[in-house]
């Protein structure tokens, strides 16, 4: 089943690459990548032009990744000034509000400069300078954007930490990065309800050092505690200059970390720098979104993942677009409330995760139907695997069938798209990511040799060639987790955790992790991370946690939980354990089902065998495979019998 692009009606009538197109710039981008990123970096300004393009490696021993190293640029005078002579007055943000009772906002380009340039004096005077660590905890508010941007003016690095995560996660993240301040705001309203943004920084301060400062922007105007740390940002604001000078950083000087989680317990600090990136993220954003000139975009991604950073602010901005910020979630006050948004601000691009599109398909297509789509041309999807039941109820019932969907494979250490379909050039099929993008050369490993797997009609473990400009740089004061992570198992690659298949049209498909990392609403959650916020309960003696498939969220979190000795499992206790876990972490990381486990199947050397508890949540245990290398092959009868998921 394909959809025939080039006859979707809605395609613009220029694509930016045609058919023919494709196979020529792709050969060039990989044959040629200095010629071809060397032409393709001028699409930004730089203050001093670069003169080296490439200069890479994946050796181990020797991870170093540098593109456009002798160039110097801003990314906010790239997202901001640079529009300013030619649309000053054309509006940059569209902030909608969860209640839809309120006023959208409407931000020029000229008044978001402004607004940037006043946060940026505002950090100045709290001392921040180039280099200094930034977290930011904030609701969907342009004050979001603001602090990105002015974070970027004067080279200070920003990590946003998403407003769903808990006190300790905050404080984990502000400790990781030894950063100076925290810009947050009173409360968050998400979904008619309020998360208290100002008094989980209090609890997460408690942790960090005294210095850290606490600039608090008024959102609802509700009661919070005033220490001598905080600092109101409003006030501040409002008396600082809209005129801030920006600052001059190298190309590889860092932009932003963002903390992900891995398979181990510890979420790492990804590093993205300043040239690569803001290249990549812009020119995917116009190509990927077949993107023109008045557009209006909309990524319903929060800032708090990468695919805010680069499809909301920095891609969008950079390239001069209308971009939405939306502060609510897809079913508040009802499941019409994507499609309202779209109709009211005419929005033609759309972009969003699989987990909202089977929510809002389960909702019913008349809250679809209520609505006036007709600007809308193309359809994005992101975050996981986008099953092909939900695929089509997207292109028929919100693209009626002549939006192209673009279902881009990519991840918070790629910076940007790496393997998508192409509005205009590519033949769609529903569930592929299909095709690499610029510069990615994507490789099919044996997952246990290591070998590559050449031909069509292949699966194994997806790697990448060769580096590619968004390519996220380090990991935060950990060099050696970085080489460790990504280029140890498969030398000479950048491995990227996912498995894959490679069809017999050469077209690729994600086939989910390969390792302890599982997709939860197409967010990252470590079953590390889970497992140590479980074990750090009194009441539990071991947790093993997997994925297993979930209707809405694509996969859900499923525990096996040991109780210490003498205690006895009841519904209040895992309801218990469910809240800890929530405020260990955060909502996101709650687990869905949790069993209680006598004990976990382990190998006579002790290591639990999840391949076998993954199998039982999955509710196939029909085949577990060889269980005779268990020191207890009991525990598995046990572990069957009190299964918590029963198809
Ligand atoms: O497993 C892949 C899945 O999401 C992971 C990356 O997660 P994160 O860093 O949080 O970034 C998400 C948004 C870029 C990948 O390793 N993933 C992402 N996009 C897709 C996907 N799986 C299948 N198809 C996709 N389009």
């Amino acid at each position: 089943m394909t959809q025939d692009v080039q006859t979707a009606s809605a395609v613009s009538p220029k694509p930016h690459v045609g058919p023919d197109d494709y196979p020529k710039m792709y050969e060039a981008s990989v044959s040629d990548p200095d010629g071809f990123w060397g032409e393709h970096g001028k699409r930004i300004d730089w203050i001093k032009p670069y003169t080296k393009v490439k200069n890479t490696s994946f050796t181990p021993g020797n991870i170093d990744i540098r593109w456009f190293e002798d160039g110097t640029l801003n990314v906010s005078a790239n997202c901001v000034d640079r529009h300013l002579e030619t649309r000053g007055d054309q509006t940059a943000i569209i902030w909608e509000p969860d209640n839809p009772a309120d006023p959208a906002l409407h931000i020029t380009y000229r008044d978001l400069h402004a607004s940037v340039c006043k946060m940026a004096n505002v950090l100045k005077d709290l001392g921040i300078e180039k280099g200094d660590r930034v977290i930011i905890y904030l609701p969907m508010i342009p004050e979001a954007a603001y602090a990105m941007l002015a974070c970027a003016r004067i080279g200070a690095i920003h990590s946003i930490v998403f407003a769903g995560f808990s006190p300790d996660a905050l404080g984990a993240r502000i400790n990781g990065c030894d950063a100076k301040l925290v810009i947050t705001a009173d409360y968050a309203p998400r979904g008619g309800r309020e998360t208290p943004l100002k008094s989980n920084t209090d609890t997460a301060l408690l942790h960090c050092k005294d210095s850290v400062n606490c600039l608090v922007v008024k959102r609802t105007g509700g009661q919070t505690t005033w220490t001598d740390r905080d600092h109101d940002c409003n006030a501040l604001m409002a008396e600082a200059a809209p005129e801030c000078p920006v600052q001059v950083m190298n190309a590889e000087d860092p932009l932003f970390i963002l903390y992900t989680s891995g398979s181990t317990g510890q979420p790492k600090g990804v590093v993205h720098c300043t040239g690569g990136y803001l290249v990549y993220a812009s020119m995917t954003h116009e190509i990927v979104f077949d993107y023109h000139e008045g557009d209006i975009f909309w990524c319903t991604a929060d800032v708090g993942w990468v695919t805010g950073h680069s499809y909301i602010v920095y891609g969008p901005l950079a390239n001069g677009a209308t971009t939405i910020m939306f502060e609510g979630v897809p079913t508040f006050p009802d499941a019409g409330r994507f499609w309202e948004v779209c109709a009211k601000h005419k929005v033609n691009q759309f972009y969003t995760a699989p987990t909202a599109i089977r929510a809002l398909m389960g909702a019913g297509s008349e809250w679809v139907e209520k609505h006036d789509l007709s600007d809308l041309r193309i359809l994005g999807s992101v975050g996981e695997p986008i099953n092909p039941e939900a695929w089509n109820w997207y292109n028929d019932v919100v693209g009626k069938g002549k939006c192209p969907i673009v279902d881009t494979f990519w991840q918070t250490e790629t910076g940007g798209h790496m393997l998508t379909p192409l509005p205009g050039a590519s033949k769609l099929k529903p569930g592929a990511a299909q095709q690499p993008f610029f510069g990615v050369q994507p490789v099919v490993l044996e997952p246990t040799s290591g070998d590559i797997i050449e031909g069509n009609g292949v699966e194994g473990v997806l790697c990448i060639r060769d580096s590619w400009p968004g390519q996220m740089r380090t990991v935060w004061g950990d060099h050696e987790r970085f080489e460790k992570t990504y280029f140890s198992d498969y030398k000479g690659y950048y491995f990227s955790g996912d498995g894959c298949r490679r069809d017999e049209d050469g077209d690729y498909w994600i086939t989910g992790r390969v390792d302890d990392v599982i997709n939860v609403s197409g967010h990252r959650m470590g079953t590390a991370e889970v497992e140590s916020a479980l074990v750090a309960h009194a009441k539990v003696a071991e947790a093993a946690v997997v994925g297993y498939p979930h209707e809405v969220k694509g996969q859900g979190i499923y525990a096996y939980v040991t109780l210490m000795q003498g205690e006895e499992p009841s519904d209040d206790l895992r309801k218990e354990l469910e809240k800890w876990v929530r405020t260990e972490i955060g909502p996101i990381a709650k687990p869905d089902l949790i069993q209680w486990a006598p004990g976990l199947p382990k190998t006579r050397s002790g290591k639990i065998m999840r391949r076998i508890l993954r199998k039982i949540a999955e509710d196939d245990f029909g085949a577990l495979g060889d269980t005779s290398t268990l020191a207890d092959p009991s525990v598995v009868d046990d572990l069957i019998a009190n299964r918590m998921n029963r198809s």
